[in-house]
Protein backbone atom coordinates (compact mmCIF):
# COMPACT_ATOMS: atom_id res chain seq x y z
CA UNK A 1 0.00 0.00 0.00
CA UNK A 2 1.07 3.66 -0.63
CA UNK A 3 0.56 5.37 2.51
CA UNK A 4 1.10 9.31 3.25
CA UNK A 5 0.04 11.15 6.53
CA UNK A 6 -0.51 14.64 6.34
CA UNK A 7 -0.88 16.65 9.66
CA UNK A 8 -2.31 20.06 9.59
CA UNK A 9 -1.98 21.06 13.22
CA UNK A 10 -3.36 18.57 15.53
CA UNK A 11 -5.69 16.95 12.53
CA UNK A 12 -4.36 13.81 10.40
CA UNK A 13 -5.33 13.04 7.32
CA UNK A 14 -4.46 9.68 4.97
CA UNK A 15 -3.76 9.43 1.44
CA UNK A 16 -3.99 5.53 0.34
CA UNK A 17 -3.06 3.84 -2.90
CA UNK A 18 -3.01 0.68 -4.39
CA UNK A 19 0.33 0.44 -6.16
CA UNK A 20 -1.06 -2.25 -8.90
CA UNK A 21 -4.11 -0.59 -9.92
CA UNK A 22 -2.54 3.15 -9.24
CA UNK A 23 -6.19 4.57 -7.65
CA UNK A 24 -5.89 5.87 -4.35
CA UNK A 25 -8.13 7.70 -1.80
CA UNK A 26 -7.99 10.40 0.78
CA UNK A 27 -9.22 10.08 4.55
CA UNK A 28 -10.26 12.99 6.36
CA UNK A 29 -8.86 15.98 4.20
CA UNK A 30 -8.65 19.08 6.11
CA UNK A 31 -9.03 21.86 3.06
CA UNK A 32 -6.05 23.58 3.33
CA UNK A 33 -4.50 20.70 2.37
CA UNK A 34 -6.60 19.97 -1.17
CA UNK A 35 -4.13 20.88 -3.34
CA UNK A 36 -1.27 19.00 -1.57
CA UNK A 37 -3.39 15.86 -1.71
CA UNK A 38 -3.64 16.04 -5.16
CA UNK A 39 0.24 17.11 -5.52
CA UNK A 40 1.09 13.52 -3.49
CA UNK A 41 -1.03 11.66 -5.84
CA UNK A 42 0.41 12.96 -8.66
CA UNK A 43 4.06 12.39 -7.88
CA UNK A 44 2.83 8.63 -7.01
CA UNK A 45 1.27 8.24 -10.00
CA UNK A 46 -1.86 7.32 -8.38
CA UNK A 47 -5.82 8.63 -9.32
CA UNK A 48 -7.36 9.85 -5.89
CA UNK A 49 -10.66 7.90 -6.60
CA UNK A 50 -12.52 8.30 -3.11
CA UNK A 51 -12.51 11.06 -0.64
CA UNK A 52 -13.64 10.09 3.00
CA UNK A 53 -14.42 11.62 6.14
CA UNK A 54 -14.81 9.47 8.80
CA UNK A 55 -17.00 11.34 11.06
CA UNK A 56 -18.72 15.14 11.25
CA UNK A 57 -15.79 17.35 11.85
CA UNK A 58 -16.68 19.85 14.81
CA UNK A 59 -13.15 21.57 15.04
CA UNK A 60 -11.89 22.02 11.80
CA UNK A 61 -12.91 22.33 7.71
CA UNK A 62 -13.17 19.37 6.08
CA UNK A 63 -11.56 19.62 2.71
CA UNK A 64 -14.18 16.77 1.39
CA UNK A 65 -16.54 18.61 -0.84
CA UNK A 66 -13.62 20.61 -2.44
CA UNK A 67 -11.31 17.82 -3.32
CA UNK A 68 -14.44 15.30 -4.52
CA UNK A 69 -15.76 18.21 -6.47
CA UNK A 70 -12.08 18.82 -7.89
CA UNK A 71 -11.62 15.78 -8.82
CA UNK A 72 -15.28 14.42 -9.78
CA UNK A 73 -14.75 11.40 -7.59
CA UNK A 74 -17.81 10.53 -4.26
CA UNK A 75 -17.47 11.44 -1.28
CA UNK A 76 -17.81 8.83 1.11
CA UNK A 77 -19.31 9.47 4.48
CA UNK A 78 -21.55 6.80 6.99
CA UNK A 79 -25.08 6.92 6.03
CA UNK A 80 -25.93 9.21 9.50
CA UNK A 81 -24.19 11.53 8.48
CA UNK A 82 -25.92 15.02 7.80
CA UNK A 83 -23.62 16.48 5.09
CA UNK A 84 -25.75 16.87 1.70
CA UNK A 85 -22.61 16.51 -0.70
CA UNK A 86 -21.89 13.29 0.90
CA UNK A 87 -22.62 11.10 -2.06
CA UNK A 88 -21.65 7.83 -1.45
CA UNK A 89 -23.07 7.00 2.17
CA UNK A 90 -21.76 3.26 3.94
CA UNK A 91 -22.61 0.66 7.00
CA UNK A 92 -21.36 -1.32 8.86
CA UNK A 93 -19.91 -4.37 7.53
CA UNK A 94 -19.23 -2.51 3.70
CA UNK A 95 -16.26 -2.65 1.79
CA UNK A 96 -14.69 0.38 -0.42
CA UNK A 97 -12.41 -1.23 -2.61
CA UNK A 98 -9.28 1.22 -3.35
CA UNK A 99 -7.76 -0.97 -6.51
CA UNK A 100 -6.93 -4.19 -4.63
CA UNK A 101 -6.68 -1.97 -0.97
CA UNK A 102 -9.82 -2.87 1.31
CA UNK A 103 -11.46 -0.70 3.51
CA UNK A 104 -13.69 -2.11 5.20
CA UNK A 105 -16.58 0.28 7.77
CA UNK A 106 -17.34 -0.69 11.40
CA UNK A 107 -19.96 1.78 12.55
CA UNK A 108 -18.69 3.56 15.60
CA UNK A 109 -20.85 6.19 17.29
CA UNK A 110 -19.93 7.54 20.60
CA UNK A 111 -17.86 10.61 19.37
CA UNK A 112 -20.44 11.30 16.96
CA UNK A 113 -23.29 9.11 15.30
CA UNK A 114 -21.98 8.97 12.11
CA UNK A 115 -18.21 8.05 13.16
CA UNK A 116 -16.94 5.15 11.46
CA UNK A 117 -13.38 3.56 11.00
CA UNK A 118 -11.65 1.75 8.11
CA UNK A 119 -10.16 -1.43 8.44
CA UNK A 120 -7.60 -2.52 5.92
CA UNK A 121 -5.42 -5.53 5.89
CA UNK A 122 -2.67 -4.04 8.47
CA UNK A 123 -4.07 -0.88 9.82
CA UNK A 124 -7.26 0.91 10.83
CA UNK A 125 -8.49 4.22 10.06
CA UNK A 126 -9.83 5.34 13.81
CA UNK A 127 -11.07 8.31 13.04
CA UNK A 128 -11.87 10.07 16.26
CA UNK A 129 -13.12 6.92 17.94
CA UNK A 130 -9.77 5.88 19.31
CA UNK A 131 -6.70 8.27 19.20
CA UNK A 132 -3.69 7.79 20.45
CA UNK A 133 -3.71 7.95 24.91
CA UNK A 134 -6.77 8.90 24.40
CA UNK A 135 -10.50 8.86 22.85
CA UNK A 136 -12.66 10.86 21.23
CA UNK A 137 -14.57 13.21 23.31
CA UNK A 138 -18.11 12.46 23.51
CA UNK A 139 -19.56 15.52 24.61
CA UNK A 140 -20.07 17.75 21.28
CA UNK A 141 -23.39 17.58 19.15
CA UNK A 142 -24.63 13.58 18.52
CA UNK A 143 -21.64 12.37 21.07
CA UNK A 144 -22.78 9.21 23.47
CA UNK A 145 -20.18 8.01 25.48
CA UNK A 146 -22.03 5.13 26.51
CA UNK A 147 -22.35 4.51 22.26
CA UNK A 148 -18.48 5.09 22.30
CA UNK A 149 -18.28 2.61 25.13
CA UNK A 150 -19.82 0.07 23.03
CA UNK A 151 -18.06 0.70 19.91
CA UNK A 152 -14.68 0.65 21.52
CA UNK A 153 -14.97 -2.23 23.71
CA UNK A 154 -17.43 -4.40 21.83
CA UNK A 155 -15.67 -4.12 17.93
CA UNK A 156 -12.90 -1.62 17.68
CA UNK A 157 -10.67 -3.75 20.49
CA UNK A 158 -11.72 -6.67 19.77
CA UNK A 159 -10.14 -6.88 16.36
CA UNK A 160 -6.12 -7.77 16.01
CA UNK A 161 -4.18 -6.18 18.94
CA UNK A 162 -1.39 -5.96 15.86
CA UNK A 163 -3.33 -3.98 13.72
CA UNK A 164 -1.81 -0.33 13.79
CA UNK A 165 -4.27 2.57 14.25
CA UNK A 166 -4.06 5.64 12.68
CA UNK A 167 -6.04 8.28 14.61
CA UNK A 168 -8.06 11.58 12.68
CA UNK A 169 -6.15 13.60 15.45
CA UNK A 170 -2.90 13.81 17.24
CA UNK A 171 -1.89 16.79 19.36
CA UNK A 172 1.27 15.09 20.54
CA UNK A 173 3.34 14.47 17.96
CA UNK A 174 2.56 11.01 17.38
CA UNK A 175 1.96 9.21 14.30
CA UNK A 176 0.82 5.75 14.74
CA UNK A 177 -0.07 3.22 17.59
CA UNK A 178 -1.23 -0.16 17.60
CA UNK A 179 -4.49 -1.89 19.09
CA UNK A 180 -2.50 -3.82 21.56
CA UNK A 181 -0.12 -0.91 22.80
CA UNK A 182 -3.67 1.19 22.96
CA UNK A 183 -4.72 -1.08 25.58
CA UNK A 184 -2.54 -1.48 27.61
CA UNK A 185 -1.05 2.02 27.46
CA UNK A 186 -4.67 4.44 26.79
CA UNK A 187 -5.72 5.68 29.84
CA UNK A 188 -9.00 6.41 29.42
CA UNK A 189 -9.16 2.96 28.13
CA UNK A 190 -8.23 1.51 31.88
CA UNK A 191 -11.73 1.95 33.29
CA UNK A 192 -13.18 -1.39 31.59
CA UNK A 193 -16.48 -1.16 33.54
CA UNK A 194 -19.04 0.56 30.94
CA UNK A 195 -20.70 2.81 33.62
CA UNK A 196 -17.22 4.04 34.97
CA UNK A 197 -16.19 4.55 31.58
CA UNK A 198 -19.54 6.74 30.74
CA UNK A 199 -18.78 8.57 34.04
CA UNK A 200 -14.91 9.45 33.32
CA UNK A 201 -16.23 10.32 29.86
CA UNK A 202 -19.04 12.73 31.72
CA UNK A 203 -16.68 14.57 33.91
CA UNK A 204 -13.87 15.21 31.68
CA UNK A 205 -13.52 19.01 31.57
CA UNK A 206 -12.14 19.75 28.02
CA UNK A 207 -12.37 23.26 26.57
CA UNK A 208 -14.68 23.71 23.45
CA UNK A 209 -12.92 23.65 20.36
CA UNK A 210 -12.18 26.81 18.05
CA UNK A 211 -14.50 27.71 15.06
CA UNK A 212 -17.19 24.72 16.97
CA UNK A 213 -20.23 26.94 15.36
CA UNK A 214 -18.67 27.45 11.92
CA UNK A 215 -16.87 24.05 11.69
CA UNK A 216 -20.43 22.31 12.29
CA UNK A 217 -22.10 24.81 9.73
CA UNK A 218 -19.53 24.13 7.40
CA UNK A 219 -19.45 20.33 7.25
CA UNK A 220 -22.70 19.37 8.04
CA UNK A 221 -24.26 21.98 5.07
CA UNK A 222 -21.05 22.14 2.60
CA UNK A 223 -20.82 25.66 3.09
CA UNK A 224 -18.14 27.94 2.79
CA UNK A 225 -16.33 28.95 5.79
CA UNK A 226 -15.49 33.10 6.17
CA UNK A 227 -11.87 32.17 5.45
CA UNK A 228 -12.71 30.87 2.18
CA UNK A 229 -14.88 33.07 1.48
CA UNK A 230 -12.44 35.82 1.90
CA UNK A 231 -9.94 33.31 0.22
CA UNK A 232 -11.79 32.64 -3.29
CA UNK A 233 -12.57 36.83 -3.22
CA UNK A 234 -8.80 37.25 -3.11
CA UNK A 235 -8.27 35.28 -5.83
CA UNK A 236 -10.74 37.12 -8.09
CA UNK A 237 -9.22 40.45 -6.94
CA UNK A 238 -5.97 42.33 -7.89
CA UNK A 239 -4.65 44.17 -4.70
CA UNK A 240 -2.58 47.47 -4.25
CA UNK A 241 0.11 47.65 -1.69
CA UNK A 242 0.08 50.98 0.50
CA UNK A 243 3.04 52.67 -1.34
CA UNK A 244 1.55 52.06 -4.60
CA UNK A 245 -1.53 53.85 -3.28
CA UNK A 246 0.24 56.66 -1.48
CA UNK A 247 1.69 57.29 -4.98
CA UNK A 248 -1.46 57.03 -6.63
CA UNK A 249 -3.22 59.58 -4.51
CA UNK A 250 -0.39 62.11 -4.72
CA UNK A 251 -0.29 61.28 -8.43
CA UNK A 252 -3.78 63.36 -8.85
CA UNK A 253 -5.11 61.22 -11.87
CA UNK A 254 -8.29 61.92 -12.71
CA UNK A 255 -9.49 58.72 -13.39
CA UNK A 256 -8.65 57.29 -9.40
CA UNK A 257 -10.90 57.02 -6.77
CA UNK A 258 -10.43 55.80 -3.23
CA UNK A 259 -13.76 54.01 -2.14
CA UNK A 260 -13.78 53.68 1.59
CA UNK A 261 -15.96 51.10 2.38
CA UNK A 262 -16.40 50.67 6.39
CA UNK A 263 -19.23 52.32 8.53
CA UNK A 264 -19.91 55.99 9.06
CA UNK A 265 -18.46 56.52 12.47
CA UNK A 266 -15.13 54.65 11.24
CA UNK A 267 -14.51 56.98 7.98
CA UNK A 268 -15.76 60.49 10.14
CA UNK A 269 -12.67 58.94 12.54
CA UNK A 270 -10.34 58.98 9.91
CA UNK A 271 -9.88 57.88 6.28
CA UNK A 272 -7.40 58.39 3.12
CA UNK A 273 -7.87 62.09 1.59
CA UNK A 274 -10.36 62.48 -1.01
CA UNK A 275 -11.78 59.08 -0.09
CA UNK A 276 -15.49 58.76 -1.31
CA UNK A 277 -17.60 56.95 1.27
CA UNK A 278 -19.31 54.27 0.54
CA UNK A 279 -20.47 51.97 3.46
CA UNK A 280 -19.95 47.54 2.46
CA UNK A 281 -24.02 47.34 3.57
CA UNK A 282 -24.92 49.89 1.07
CA UNK A 283 -23.00 49.14 -1.71
CA UNK A 284 -25.39 47.76 -4.21
CA UNK A 285 -28.06 50.19 -3.04
CA UNK A 286 -26.00 52.90 -3.95
CA UNK A 287 -23.82 52.08 -6.37
CA UNK A 288 -25.20 53.53 -9.27
CA UNK A 289 -25.70 56.88 -7.58
CA UNK A 290 -22.00 57.10 -6.18
CA UNK A 291 -19.64 55.50 -9.01
CA UNK A 292 -20.79 56.60 -12.38
CA UNK A 293 -18.36 55.47 -14.31
CA UNK A 294 -17.04 52.13 -15.01
CA UNK A 295 -13.92 53.03 -16.54
CA UNK A 296 -12.25 54.28 -13.79
CA UNK A 297 -9.89 52.89 -11.73
CA UNK A 298 -11.17 52.00 -7.94
CA UNK A 299 -9.25 51.82 -4.98
CA UNK A 300 -11.30 49.50 -2.05
CA UNK A 301 -10.62 49.95 1.43
CA UNK A 302 -11.78 49.16 5.14
CA UNK A 303 -10.01 48.84 8.06
CA UNK A 304 -8.37 45.15 7.91
CA UNK A 305 -8.17 44.55 4.05
CA UNK A 306 -11.09 41.82 4.25
CA UNK A 307 -14.61 43.62 3.61
CA UNK A 308 -12.93 45.49 0.60
CA UNK A 309 -11.97 42.88 -1.26
CA UNK A 310 -15.34 41.37 -1.35
CA UNK A 311 -16.51 44.86 -1.87
CA UNK A 312 -13.94 44.69 -5.11
CA UNK A 313 -14.82 41.72 -5.79
CA UNK A 314 -18.34 42.51 -6.15
CA UNK A 315 -17.72 45.98 -8.21
CA UNK A 316 -15.73 43.71 -10.80
CA UNK A 317 -18.62 41.51 -11.02
CA UNK A 318 -20.35 44.45 -11.60
CA UNK A 319 -18.16 45.60 -14.29
CA UNK A 320 -16.11 47.87 -12.69
CA UNK A 321 -13.10 45.96 -14.22
CA UNK A 322 -10.06 48.77 -12.81
CA UNK A 323 -11.36 48.13 -8.74
CA UNK A 324 -8.54 46.14 -6.43
CA UNK A 325 -8.54 46.43 -2.81
CA UNK A 326 -5.83 47.93 -0.80
CA UNK A 327 -3.48 44.83 0.72
CA UNK A 328 -3.74 46.27 4.15
CA UNK A 329 -6.19 48.14 4.75
CA UNK A 330 -6.77 51.44 7.17
CA UNK A 331 -5.16 49.99 9.94
CA UNK A 332 -2.00 49.03 7.89
CA UNK A 333 -1.95 52.29 6.31
CA UNK A 334 -2.14 54.63 9.88
CA UNK A 335 0.67 52.17 11.01
CA UNK A 336 2.72 53.54 7.57
CA UNK A 337 2.44 56.84 8.83
CA UNK A 338 0.50 57.90 6.14
CA UNK A 339 -1.73 60.68 5.65
CA UNK A 340 -5.80 60.78 6.84
CA UNK A 341 -8.32 63.52 6.95
CA UNK A 342 -11.50 63.34 9.80
CA UNK A 343 -14.93 64.30 8.71
CA UNK A 344 -18.05 63.35 7.14
CA UNK A 345 -17.89 62.81 3.18
FE1 LIG B 1 -13.94 14.80 15.50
Amino acid sequence: MIFEQVATGGCQSYLIGCPNSYVAAVIDPEIRQVERYQAIAAQHGLRIRYVIDTHTHADHFSGSKRLGAALGVPVVMHKLSPAPYADMRVDEGETIKVGETRLRVLHTPGHTRDSMCLVSNDRVFTGDTLLIGATGRTDLPSGDPGELYDSLFNKLLKLDPKLKIYPAHDYKGHTCSTIGDELTDNPRLQKRDREAFIEMMRTLSLSMPEHLTEALRVNMSGGVSVAQLLFEAATQTPFMTLEDARDAIESGANDFIVLDTREKEAFEAGHIPGAIHLPRGQLELRVNDVLLDPTVRILCTCEFGKISTLAAQTLRRMGFSRTVALDGGLQAWRDQGFPTEIGAA
